[in-house]
């Protein structure tokens, strides 16, 4: 199995051929042509082989870079090409609000595997994404590689900052074997929310540490409002984990304002980047792998 890293997710591309037994791992070349357009070439040939091209799809020039790869494995002659896609943009439009808006989410799987025989990728927005995809597609968690982080940091109590991630802390405080709670949050814009902690608190939060868990960190307005509301309860100390870290503007900044720590995982690169999705993802990639 050879792992091709694209320029969004190089460093996690390699730890994933390091957890695949140092299978053999290349960064392709890369250029601008000077109109704009991307240039990138794989070196080698590929027969018989089975191929790992990984490349998260933040900004639309990875997606570009994504599908290039793709075609150049197969031009080089990959038996089996798994596209690794550890953050999948646009899987928030994964359906149309408004008349006249596309199913982005839908649009984009249908492009990705064009040339992929396999796809993987990590805490989708919606699970329903995977079925946009018509060929063998996987959506591994990110909830393994923090829970493995957070079991040497400080915790008491696991917060969901809304009901939607309920699931998602659950799945954590099982894990780790420790008490969760949900708060109520209304969104007001793409970058205001409101945020009420539940009447009945079933799990006493004063002088505890608390670790608030999301998938996906965008503005930091959600995590921000979420601790300063915490803290009105004179808790020892919160933190912050996140599968997807975007941290947009100065996320990253407001957020490390109001919390002791930020942990996210390796799907896209960032300061918080502590936990990796690594073995996660080779587990699957093994899984599937041609016998
Ligand atoms: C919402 O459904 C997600 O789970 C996150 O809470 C949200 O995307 C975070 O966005 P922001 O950091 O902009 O508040």
């Amino acid at each position: 199995m050879h792992v091709i890293g694209g320029t969004a997710s190089t460093s996690l591309a390699e730890r994933i051929s390091r957890e695949l037994g140092n299978a053999p791992f290349a960064i392709p070349f890369t250029k601008r042509f000077p109109d704009g357009e991307m240039y990138v070439r794989v070196g080698g040939r590929f027969e018989g082989e089975d191929v790992v091209v990984v490349q998260s799809t933040r900004a639309d020039q990875d997606l570009v870079e994504l599908l290039l790869l793709e075609d150049a494995v197969r031009e080089a002659g990959a038996r089996k090409v798994f596209v690794v896609v550890p953050y999948l943009g646009y899987a928030r439009q994964d359906r149309r609000f408004f008349p006249g808006e596309p199913v982005s989410a839908r649009t984009f799987c249908r492009h990705i595997e064009l040339d992929a025989d396999v796809v993987i990728t990590v805490d989708l927005h919606s699970r329903q994404t995977l079925s946009h995809f018509s060929k063998p597609a996987f959506e591994a968690s990110g909830i393994p590689a923090i829970a493995r982080l957070l079991r040497e940091r400080p915790l008491d109590v696991l917060v969901s900052p809304d009901q939607g991630g309920v699931e998602r802390v659950k799945r954590m405080a099982e894990l780790l074997d420790k008490p969760w709670l949900a708060l109520q949050k209304k969104r007001i814009d793409s970058e205001h929310v409101e945020l009420s902690i539940p009447t009945s608190l079933s799990v006493p939060i004063e002088g505890k540490q608390l670790v608030i868990v999301d998938d996906v960190i965008s503005t930091g307005g959600t995590i921000v409002e979420a601790a300063k509301l915490l803290k009105k309860r004179n808790v020892a100390g919160i933190s912050a984990a996140c599968t997807h870290g975007l941290f947009l503007r100065d996320g990253f900044e407001r957020i490390k304002a109001v919390v002791d720590e930020v942990y996210s995982t390796d799907t896209l690169g960032n300061p918080a980047e502590k936990a990796s999705v690594a073995p996660d993802i080779a587990q699957i990639l093994l899984r599937e792998a041609t016998p």
